[in-house]
């Protein structure tokens, strides 16, 4: 009865006879009853041929699919017949899409619709749908070359399903390059008008014809909503990317009805398929009403996130599986807290149920079929302890083998990430089979680690690393520090919005100040006629600092680079001496940085970059993109008894959006008997 048959679906036999077993039709189960006390409905699959769709069916939800593509054209719960937009085609309600590009195509979205569904799983207590696609020679330009297995599962008593897709290349094929993979719900335009994508941010949405008629910003995804109907949202800013959120506390968005009480919630229990590790931000849930589940995409890194295919490039990779979970409450009051508490809490019982055991797919192993790896990390810094200490609360993680720090932007496998505890020691559980790199960073601390060597997790493995030894970067004694190295420029100046761009849901004290519209621009308010200047010692960085170095625009439109100043006295200077400038970015986009001592008109910079980074955190207010590291050194004959000032100049200025986030800047001196 529970064998994982494959039950190829005669689609001749459509409305004739209908051969799965245990799918006589009233919803009971039959059959079973010496097997199962069980009351509740068990799962069918329930063909209609002349509407060209499948209907998977528990009983407490219905979800219909267009056969044989697998689009997700009507989910039936709670008396409503279709939480989908039903003023949308029916392809357009439910889907799987991709952004590719190749040396021919460019950015081309491919939405991807099966071509033979394969039924392969039906027992009653679990059903599991295929629809593949195949690439081959022949297919269509707009046809990315990947087979794409794109799965849904229904369990009995289960208020939602599952989806998940198989991407598959195989080497010979045409080189292309992956820019991003994701599904989308959109939801009933007349009935879902609240979203939650955390405790704070939760709100009564804009419509969609509310954005339209509203006032375009610095770019289409920023709309002043200008509605002047009852009701109506006015002179607030939507813009999708507010919303963002980071993998690591990605677990559960979506939108609730209100006539009836309706959740409709996307749950992701585990990152480990994300590209980017725990830090990547994405989009979430966003006016439409829509809700993305993302397997993967360039958000909040822009090309440094190149997912590129060579021809020689065979590649298998299981996106999800995600739940899409549906709530409801009987009553009107506080249902929005209450279905958002209830979400909460099934994001949790999945996250406990991770990974889920019910997935046929041999290439998504069961909890027997992972590894554990656990260890031990300290750390070796002598200016701030004589001894080894323990990392405190360290991201320990792994993924494919790569150099330290390039967990970051690595897009191609799988990532597994913990904290460790107070004292640095990590367990790892539920680790694919695969060989990895071993990286860890800690929020204080300043770089990144790797262990040196390929760990080879297999199916039960459980290994032991013993202690690691973090050695993060330090030449010499701490003179004076900027921010906290933790990746984020969250602890700098953030500026209240613009009293007539605000989102009135990131006016709270939760960390979400950053997400306002137009922060940039502040600056030059702030900065009118001189540039930033910070005095070590009198100048507090929360209050000081802005958050980010940006452009400054200028009477004729045009913007210009903006200078920042550090000044700072030493009482002693070591002329022969070498001093460090330590400088970790949280952020850039199309930015260089230089650094000038003493003398800003100097040609003798201490260090300039090369144009780097496309993280667009400014536009899309991420407090970070990804972390960029420089240690400069800096020697003494620079340096000057008395006053200092370092000239830190980002030269890049062709519009608002260009510039740095910094995450931390210390200046060490010259190396001190230990
Ligand atoms: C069905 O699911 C609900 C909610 O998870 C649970 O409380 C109930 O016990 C389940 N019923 C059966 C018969 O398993
Ligand atoms: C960390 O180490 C301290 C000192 O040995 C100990 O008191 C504490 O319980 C440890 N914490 C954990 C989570 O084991
Ligand atoms: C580690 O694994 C990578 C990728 O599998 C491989 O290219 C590299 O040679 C391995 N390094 C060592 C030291 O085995
Ligand atoms: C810096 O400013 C913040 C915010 O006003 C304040 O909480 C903090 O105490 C100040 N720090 C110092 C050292 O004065």
């Amino acid at each position: 009865m529970n064998s994982r048959s494959k039950w190829l679906l005669p689609l001749m036999l459509f409305g004739v006879v209908f051969p799965f077993p245990g799918s006589s039709g009233d919803g009971r189960p039959q059959g079973n009853e010496g097997r199962s006390v069980i009351s509740t409905p068990i799962v069918q699959l329930h063909p209609n041929a002349r509407d060209g769709q499948v209907v998977m069916d528990n009983g407490l939800v219905r979800v219909r699919l267009s056969y044989p593509e697998g689009e997700v054209i009507g989910i039936s719960y709670n008396g409503i017949d279709n939480l989908l937009d039903v003023k949308n085609r029916p392809a357009n309600r439910g889907y799987l899409d991709l952004v590719w590009g190749s040396t021919e195509k460019d950015g081309a979205t491919d939405i991807v619709h099966g071509t033979r569904m394969t039924v392969i799983q039906q027992t009653g207590d679990v059903l599991e749908l295929s629809f593949l696609r195949k690439w081959s020679p022949g297919s269509p330009r707009g046809v990315a070359p990947l087979n794409i297995d794109k799965r849904y599962v229904m369990l009995r008593n289960s208020s939602g399903f599952y989806t998940y897709a198989i991407f598959e290349r195989e080497a010979g094929w045409p080189e292309f390059d992956l820019g991003q993979a994701r599904v989308v719900f959109k939801l009933n335009r007349n009935k879902f008008h609240y979203m939650a994508v955390s405790d704070k941010r939760r709100r009564v949405m804009p419509a969609a014809l509310d954005r339209a008629r509203g006032i375009k910003l610095g770019y289409p995804e920023a709309v002043l909503l200008n509605d002047h109907s009852d009701g109506g949202i006015k002179g607030e800013v939507d813009d999708k990317y507010q919303y963002s959120v980071e993998s690591q506390n990605d677990k559960v968005h979506g939108w609730i009805s209100q006539d009836p009480s309706v959740g409709f919630w996307m749950i992701t229990p585990s990152y480990e398929f994300r590209t980017g590790g725990p830090t990547k931000q994405d989009l979430t849930s966003h006016v439409g009403p829509t809700t993305l589940g993302m397997f993967m995409s360039d958000h909040y890194g822009g090309r440094d996130f190149n997912t590129y295919f060579t021809v020689q490039e065979s590649w298998k990779k299981v996106f999800g599986p995600v739940m899409i979970y549906l709530n409801s409450a009987t009553s009107n009051a506080n249902a929005y807290d209450r279905l958002w508490a209830d979400a909460k809490a099934q994001m949790t019982k999945e996250v406990a149920n991770w990974p889920y055991n019910f997935i046929s797919s041999s290439d998504f192993p069961p909890s027997s079929g992972r590894g554990t790896v656990s260890g031990q990390l300290m750390i070796h810094d002598r200016y701030i302890n004589t001894e080894d200490f323990g990392a405190n609360f360290a991201y320990v993680g792994l993924a494919l083998p790569g150099n330290a720090g390039s967990w970051q932007t690595e897009t191609k496998g799988y990532q597994f990430w913990t904290r460790s505890d107070e004292n640095g020691s990590f367990v790892i559980k539920n680790i694919r089979p695969g060989v990895y790199n071993l990286f860890t960073w800690v929020p204080g601390i300043l770089g990144d680690y790797k262990y040196e060597g390929n760990i080879s997790v297999k199916s039960g493995s459980d290994i032991n690393m013993g202690t690691l030894l973090f050695n993060p970067p330090r030449q010499g004694p701490t003179l004076w520090e900027i921010g906290i190295p933790d990746r984020s420029a969250a602890e700098f100046y953030v500026p209240d919005p613009n009293p007539s761009l605000i989102n009135e849901v990131l006016l709270n004290d939760y960390g979400d100040r950053f997400r306002q519209y137009g922060l940039w621009a502040r600056y030059a308010e702030l900065y009118p006629n001189s540039d930033l200047t910070y005095t070590v010692g009198v100048s507090n960085y929360s209050k000081d600092w802005f958050y980010a170095h940006v452009t400054k625009k200028m009477d004729d439109s045009t913007f210009s680079p903006t200078t920042w100043q550090i000044k700072f006295d030493l009482h002693h200077v070591e002329f022969r001496g070498r001093y460090t400038l330590q400088v970790a970015l949280a952020s850039s986009t199309e930015a260089q940085i230089q650094f000038r001592f003493n003398n800003q008109r100097t040609l003798r910079r201490q260090l300039t970059t090369p144009t780097f980074g496309w993280d667009n955190a400014i536009a899309r207010h991420g407090i970070h993109g990804l972390y960029h590291f420089y240690s400069i050194d800096v020697p003494g004959s620079l340096l000057q008894q008395g006053s200092n000032t370092i000239y830190v100049t980002q030269p890049k200025a062709l519009g608002p959006y260009q510039g740095l986030m910094y995450d931390y800047i210390r200046l060490e001196g010259p190396p001190t008997d230990a």
